[in-house]
């Protein structure tokens, strides 16, 4: 299995932290407190992408890093916005450097999949940024398993190869499990998911009261994302189980993600430290497999990747 470390050796913490709110949700004080909750926790990994908050998060993020830069390991991403090509990616990993007020990416990511580039183009440039040093190691985000297992092969014969991805995957978004966890833990390729909280739906705050405040009725990408009755029944059904275990359901639901074997660190986020302590509560809340059972349960398993199974 890929290891993730920092430059100077330092093992990657079990969760990374998300900074895709530093500079609109969260306020530049408040990130800097959510920063500093984090540290103090013992968490050294943050994740950020050129596109976030018109680079407000890069920016954010690299002033309060640059201290302690070489024992902290920091992503971004590039190509969501412009393509794959290597004149975008080039252009956009070293706006990133300089937000970021470093000479190295620890994980560069592409952010999504691009048809329309060949993937020779983007891991000859891919490669060649690495060998310059401006990036550690090289991630896929967005990606379908086949199309990681495509891009593998090309940055194969670029000399290179994808040590991380970074997909979707929380109890109420479970598709990764089919495909892509199983691929990585075949092919030794470390896991960070993103929004375990399904952007804040489980922490069943849309339960308790329809004109709840957050991101699912602001954002109407993420209210479209989140639409569906049963996602909104299983956040309802996290929230009972929570509350009568005393504990938060964030916390349920952050631990549910990080107990899968395939997973090397979710990528929790939170735009203040009050939102982020019960995610925090997850790192010394490990999962008996009786729990982690009676959690997964509350939601559908997605159909398997392959038909005949039920022949034994
Ligand atoms: N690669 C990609 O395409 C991609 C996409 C999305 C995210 N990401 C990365 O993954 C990180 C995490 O994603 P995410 O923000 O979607 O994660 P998430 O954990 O699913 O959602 C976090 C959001 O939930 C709400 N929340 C958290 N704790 C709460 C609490 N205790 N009480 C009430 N509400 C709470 C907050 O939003 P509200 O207060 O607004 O409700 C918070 O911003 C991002 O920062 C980013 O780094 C990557």
């Amino acid at each position: 299995m890929t290891k993730i470390t920092a430059a100077d050796g330092t093992p990657a913490a079990p969760f990374c932290f998300g900074t895709m709110q530093f500079g609109a949700g969260s306020t530049e004080s408040q990130s800097q407190q959510v920063f500093e909750a984090c540290r103090a926790a013992g968490i050294n990994f943050f994740d950020s992408a050129w596109v976030y908050t018109n680079g407000a998060s890069e920016t954010i993020l690299g002033e309060l890093a640059k201290s302690e830069r070489e024992k902290l390991i920091l992503t971004s991403k590039g190509g969501y916005t412009g393509s794959a090509s290597r004149e975008n990616l080039t252009a956009q990993l070293d706006e990133s450097l300089t937000r970021l007020q470093t000479d190295y990416i620890d994980i560069y990511f592409m952010h999504r999949f691009d048809d329309d580039v060949p993937l020779q183009e983007t891991f000859d440039a891919l490669t060649s940024f690495q060998q310059a040093g401006k990036i550690r190691q090289i991630g896929v985000s967005n990606y379908a398993a086949w199309q990681v297992m495509k891009a593998q092969g090309v940055a194969a014969q670029s000399g290179t190869r994808i040590d991380v991805i970074q997909p979707m995957y929380s109890l109420v978004k479970r598709q990764a499990e089919v495909e892509l966890f199983p691929m990585c833990l075949s092919e030794g390729i470390a896991v960070t998911p993103y929004s375990p909280l399904g952007g804040g739906l489980l922490t069943g705050k849309y339960n308790r009261a329809e004109q709840a405040t957050g991101r699912l009725s602001t954002d109407d990408r993420y209210a479209a994302r989140y639409a569906p009755a049963q996602m909104h029944e299983t956040a309802g059904a996290l929230a009972q189980m929570a509350a009568d275990q005393g504990v938060d359901p964030a916390t349920l639901a952050v631990a549910f993600v990080a107990a899968n074997p395939a997973v090397t660190a979710p990528i929790i986020s939170a735009r203040t430290v009050e939102q982020l302590r019960p995610s925090l509560a997850a790192l010394t809340l490990p999962l008996s497999s009786e729990a982690y059972s009676t959690i997964s349960a509350l939601s559908p398993k997605p159909a398997p990747a392959t038909d005949r199974l039920e022949e034994g």
